[in-house]
């Protein structure tokens, strides 16, 4: 799989299989995304890793849009030290680079919003000076998983300005 062919191809996966996820590949991803960028390369992220249905489940709790969050083999939930826009920038990259890792490896994901992220620390037993806002559930797509079809995105004309507005 190459990058284009990485980034065109994935699209949220919500359905999964029962099968479970190796810890080693879930650490394969984990190392592969390590690497991601950061602002001044702080690397202002920890990861909580979720694999125990019964977290999974209290998880799904914390947001609005989570109900296939039981139904992952595992969710790895992003936490930094503060809020600042550059903390989520740089989450958002590190997000994107986990997803992207284990796509390779036919994992499909798809992020979660916490609505309700003080919900998801008490779940977790975060410190309460961590942030929490998102996640991401992972698992083997089920048979039934068809990609989304491409497109469903703006044409780059529609998104892009040359030199000026
Ligand atoms: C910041 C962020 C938060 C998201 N939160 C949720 C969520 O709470 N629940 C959910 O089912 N999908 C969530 N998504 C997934 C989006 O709905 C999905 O990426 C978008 O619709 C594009 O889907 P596609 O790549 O399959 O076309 C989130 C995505 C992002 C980037």
């Amino acid at each position: 799989m190459n990058v284009k062919q990485a980034i065109r191809t994935k699209r949220a996966v919500r359905q999964y299989t029962d099968d479970a996820v190796p810890d080693e590949i879930i650490r394969e991803i984990l190392d592969t995304a390590r690497w991601s960028q950061s602002s001044k390369n702080t690397q202002p992220w920890e990861f909580v890793i979720v694999t125990d249905p019964d977290k999974l489940r209290e998880l799904a709790e914390a947001g609005n849009f989570t109900t296939h969050v039981p139904d992952a083999a595992f969710v790895i939930v992003l936490v930094s030290d503060d809020d600042h826009f550059w903390r989520g920038f740089d989450l958002g990259q590190v997000a994107m680079c986990l997803q992207l890792a284990a796509w390779e490896k036919g994992i499909g994901s798809c992020p979660i919003a916490f609505q309700r992220p003080e919900q998801a620390k008490a779940v977790l037993q975060v410190p309460s000076g961590k942030a929490v806002h998102a996640g991401i559930t992972f698992g083997y797509p089920s048979t039934g998983f068809k990609p989304a079809k491409m497109g469903g995105r703006e044409s780059v004309d529609a998104q892009t300005h040359w030199n000026t507005w």
